[in-house]
């Protein structure tokens, strides 16, 4: 078996320890660097036992990243992080980007292969990872993308692993309690993914909640000739077909079946307005496959090598 070497930077965040899992599980990937400022010289095991190679973190510059011999690069870094390291690293070394930076970029892959496909990313060597909220809502509006009148409202719920380590009153456990803060309420950057990607004109409202992981999109869509439920649910049973991370349910699924799953699970599938007014309910876990499943899918199908089983994360 070929064994590829990947490299990431941002090892010490919420997504960086769930790809450390991940990439731990694989036989045919091997981590050649975990980079962290502030773990540096610390062993990787002792935050992550499944890498069991003897690796310590690394505070890694962008040239330092670049003169490792790697396959591919993941950067799990803060939004607005990522071009020093993009502009060092080799063109044909594989980049799979986390932030939003290169989501609006044409000239990179955006990847998320259950909706625009797995053909282009095949042969990406550039791959923008959706954010978390956009994968839900994306979810929610693409199999009607084509059957729309007017806009796709999303109203979604995040754990507060969706803020990331950087403390913020977003992941101020003691400002959630007993709370749900709205945010963002015009042209969130994931607002304005989902318009560009589903070619919808999306409006959404993000909200962080108490819990750590988990999210819920609750989306409002107006379709242009009303639909019985069953018909709804055969589009949307149609459009994930043979997709083991997408799962369809007539029932409305609630936060924790996503949290902890490596996949999303759309349902509700609620008509009023004679047939019309169609309310979506997604579900995912955030770091998962709003995050890193995602990353290891896009980054898995850009080498070559199999997407992969994803079992619910113990951590
Ligand atoms: N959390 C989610 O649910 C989620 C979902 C989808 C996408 N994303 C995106 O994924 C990315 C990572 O998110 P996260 O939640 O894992 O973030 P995080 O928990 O805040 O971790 C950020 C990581 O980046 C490193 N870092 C911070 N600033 C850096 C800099 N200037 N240069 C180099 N390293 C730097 C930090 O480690 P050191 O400080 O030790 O170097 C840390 O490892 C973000 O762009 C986020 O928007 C997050």
């Amino acid at each position: 078996m070929t064994v590829r070497r990947v490299g990431l930077v941002g090892a010490r965040g919420h997504t960086g320890r769930e790809l450390l899992r991940l990439i731990g599980a694989r036989g045919d990937l091997e981590l050649a660097f975990a980079s962290s400022r502030e773990w540096a010289g610390r062993p990787v095991a002792e935050m992550a036992p499944e890498i069991t190679t003897g690796l310590e973190f690394e505070a890694l510059t962008p040239d330092a990243v670049s003169a490792r011999d790697v396959d591919a690069v993941i950067l799990a870094l803060p939004n607005g992080a990522a071009a020093p390291f993009v502009a060092a690293i080799a063109e044909d070394t594989v980049i799979v980007d986390l932030s939003a930076d290169y989501r609006f970029d044409a000239s990179w892959t955006y990847g998320l292969p259950e909706i625009y496909g797995r053909d282009g990313l095949t042969a990406a060597r550039r791959i923008a990872n959706p954010g978390c909220y956009a994968t839900a809502g994306q979810l929610a509006i693409a199999p009607v993308r084509g059957r729309l009148a007017g806009e796709a409202h999303v109203f979604g719920v995040s754990g507060y692993s969706g803020a990331g380590t950087a403390p913020s009153r977003k992941n101020d456990v003691e400002a959630l309690a007993d709370n749900l803060m709205p945010y963002a309420l015009t042209g969130h950057l994931h607002e304005q993914e989902m318009t560009r990607h589903t070619g919808a004109t999306v409006r959404f409202t993000p909200h962080v909640a108490a819990f750590f992981r988990g999210i819920v999109a609750t989306t409002h869509l107006t379709l242009q000739s009303p639909m019985t439920p069953d018909a709804v649910r055969g589009v949307y049973e149609h459009a994930y077909a043979g997709e083991p991370l997408v799962r369809v349910t007539a029932d409305i699924p609630e936060v924790r079946d996503g949290a902890r799953q490596p996949g999303a699970v759309v349902g509700g599938f609620g008509l009023g307005g004679d047939g019309h007014q169609l309310v979506v309910v997604s579900v995912l876990d955030n770091l998962l496959k709003g995050a890193a499943v995602q990353a290891m899918q896009n980054l898995t199908l850009a080498l070559g090598l199999p997407e992969g089983r994803y079992r619910p994360s113990p951590l």
